[in-house]
């Protein structure tokens, strides 16, 4: 991702008012080619709003998108045969079965090679032969997924893509992500899951009641933040070996030590083992308790 280059996805002080509710409002964002960028926020945040407004799926009230340099509205058209895109409600017809609902989709992308179709659809164990309206919450989304990619488009466009994914799935289809990214692709994702974003996705944009509070990298992110460590000691430990780079807050309270870690975990660890542990917890905070703790140390969101 480089800032000197033109943003494939260039929103401006994007606004949406469903009457007297904000959706969103005065949103800035920019999307590099090669990057994965998650949209992350709560229920209700404004991360559909977001994307919908983008595609030009609903009515902004204010502001501007320009996608491959193109208006989100004025161009769609082009915009949709160079994106792939998930939405958060995808839903097909239930008598039909998956291959033709598929087969449909890619020749609507005016795409006639069902290589990339077949690929994905074997990749995430999806039976094409089956009727949609016969498969699982999980299988229904893998179609919605599978569509998003077998036309090989520039960027994709994903509204909470995982849920209803089990955990293994899940994690193939971070994988198949990474792939698309290292081979040029643009991905932006919603999630409502902090630990899902900070996994996959190269930036983040945090939104919060229809404002954007934060636009970081991964990296920083999970460097400010850390992880909550807590260990259970059989013995009693000299608390001065935890006094090293990457560990704040630390405490002890009888055999319990807490810490917070926000880098070289693999020394802490080491340094740790050298003691008795009897019980030990490695924890992500939750989306709530990174706002505070963003916040709280007079983090630079804004
Ligand atoms: N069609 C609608 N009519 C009225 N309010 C809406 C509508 N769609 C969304 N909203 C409101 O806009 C805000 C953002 O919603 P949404 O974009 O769906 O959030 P998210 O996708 O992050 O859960 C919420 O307060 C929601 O209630
Ligand atoms: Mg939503």
């Amino acid at each position: 991702m480089k800032k000197n280059q033109t943003p494939v996805m260039k929103i401006r002080n994007l606004t949406k008012k469903y009457g007297d509710v904000i959706g969103i409002k005065d949103l800035d964002l920019d999307i590099y080619k090669g990057e994965i960028m998650g949209f992350l926020g709560p229920n209700g945040a404004g991360k559909t709003t977001t994307i919908r407004a983008c595609l030009g799926l609903l009515n902004k009230t204010a502001g501007d998108v320009k996608i491959f340099g193109l208006d989100s509205h004025k161009d769609s058209l082009e915009i949709y045969r160079r994106t792939g895109y998930l939405p958060g409600d995808f839903g097909m017809y239930s008598e039909l079965k998956v291959k033709t609902i598929l087969k449909f989709l890619l020749y609507q992308s005016g795409v006639s090679d069902e290589t990339k179709m077949k690929k994905l659809a074997k990749r995430l164990e999806l039976d094409m032969e089956k009727k949609y309206g016969n498969l699982s919450k999980g299988n229904k989304q893998k179609v919605g997924i599978v569509q998003a990619f077998m036309a090989d488009q520039d960027l994709i466009i994903m509204d909470e893509p995982t849920t209803g994914l089990d955990p293994l799935m899940q994690q193939k289809f971070y994988r198949l992500l990474r792939e698309e990214r290292d081979n040029g692709k643009t991905i932006f994702m919603s999630s409502h899951i902090l630990a899902e974003v900070e996994e996959v996705c190269d930036r983040v944009a945090i939104i919060r009641n229809g404002e954007l509070q934060v636009i970081e990298k991964i990296d920083s992110l999970k460097e400010k933040m850390g992880k909550k460590l807590q260990i259970e000691f059989d013995n009693h430990v000299d608390t001065s070996i935890f006094n090293m780079e990457g560990v704040k807050d630390f405490e002890m309270d009888g055999k319990w030590a807490t810490m917070i870690v926000t880098s070289n975990l693999d020394e802490v660890i080491k340094k740790i083992s050298q003691q008795n542990i009897i019980n030990m917890s490695l924890e992500t905070f939750s989306l709530e308790q990174l706002f505070l703790t963003y916040y709280s140390d007079g983090g630079s969101g804004r």
